[in-house]
């Protein structure tokens, strides 16, 4: 089983757009899929038609009263599954960080069960970076990271890859890809230029914005489904395609992109050298001056 995320700090980058669209596919490639909305927005759960609602909340799924099993729908497509969103789902951390203790495994364990029914999951995370995110960190091989091409993109990009970094346990793989993209627009290119060929995180393909994807709220299904044929479901395809294949080594452009002021940007390479075994606060990376 292989736990994607779809995750970013940031809110209305196209998380659930992607998760809902991934998750179509990798059914209907014939793989047994679940998509968990986590989002208490419950917006993957509105596009599958399945009522945002967990009897006892997520509460129940927390303290173990209520197994994942039990509260897994069916949806309109064939191997595909929906673990619905429930409101309570906003009061997450505090059911994870209870009695005073920090639970940042408790998704990785509620989701082990599930190991002998599905080959690929897919978390739809809500845009925050908190005790959920930790346990995603946790229960997740790959984080799969929308971004908008903006330069504030960039910042998040290097921010979610130092929270990964200094992650102590496990670590998911990042793969990034740019949503939303206007290719009419200049800055748009040069961001995606630039970035895509700094980072080997960053995918080939990128998600154009079309007004087609927008649809999908009226239409209430993925894009991959009501308009196979489109350009929109074309790129998804190609996404999930590039995202099922590992990241490919790329060089460094000659001249190398301008960085934060007091900081370089950090390869999982990089971070990997200067961890020291068994150490377990955050390593000073390379560039980097330890925080006072
Ligand atoms: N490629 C795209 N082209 C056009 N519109 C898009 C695209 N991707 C997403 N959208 C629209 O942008 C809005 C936000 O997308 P989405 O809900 O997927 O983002 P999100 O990151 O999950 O948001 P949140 O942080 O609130 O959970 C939605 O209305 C969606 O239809
Ligand atoms: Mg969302």
């Amino acid at each position: 089983m292989k736990i994607y995320a779809t995750y970013n700090i940031k809110g209305g980058v196209g998380k659930t757009t992607a998760a809902v669209n991934l998750a179509h596919l990798s059914a209907a490639d014939g793989q047994r899929t679940l998509l968990w909305d986590l989002d208490p927005q419950g917006a993957a759960s509105f596009l599958f038609r399945i009522k945002p609602k967990v009897k006892g909340g997520g509460k129940a799924l927390i303290r173990g009263t209520k197994t994942l099993d039990g509260a897994i729908k069916g949806t309109d497509f064939d191997h595909l599954d929906l673990l619905p969103a429930d409101f309570t789902y906003r009061n997450m951390d505090l059911l994870l960080g209870g009695a005073g203790r920090r639970n940042t495994r408790a998704l990785a364990q509620l989701l082990r069960p599930l190991a002998a029914d599905y080959d690929h999951v897919f978390l739809d995370c809500p845009p925050s970076i908190s005790l959920v995110s930790e346990n995603v960190m946790h229960a997740a091989d790959s984080l799969l990271v929308p971004l908008i091409p903006t330069t504030l993109s960039v910042r998040t990009l290097d921010q979610l890859t130092e929270f990964v970094a200094g992650f102590n346990g496990h670590r998911p793989e990042v793969r990034a890809f740019f949503s939303m993209v206007d290719r009419r627009k200049k800055l748009h290119q040069e961001i995606i230029h630039t970035l895509s060929a700094e980072r080997t995180v960053v995918t080939h393909t990128t998600i154009p914005s079309l007004s087609l994807i927008e649809r999908m709220s009226v239409e209430r299904a993925p894009v991959t489904a009501f308009a196979p044929r489109s350009q929109a479901a074309r790129a998804f395809r190609a996404l999930w395609s590039e995202l099922r294949q590992a990241p490919k080594p790329r060089d460094l452009p000659a001249t190398p992109r301008r960085r934060p002021r007091h900081c370089r940007a950090v390869s999982q390479d990089e971070v990997r050298r200067v961890r020291t075994p068994g150490v377990a606060r955050r390593p000073v990376l390379p560039g980097c001056r330890r925080p006072s």
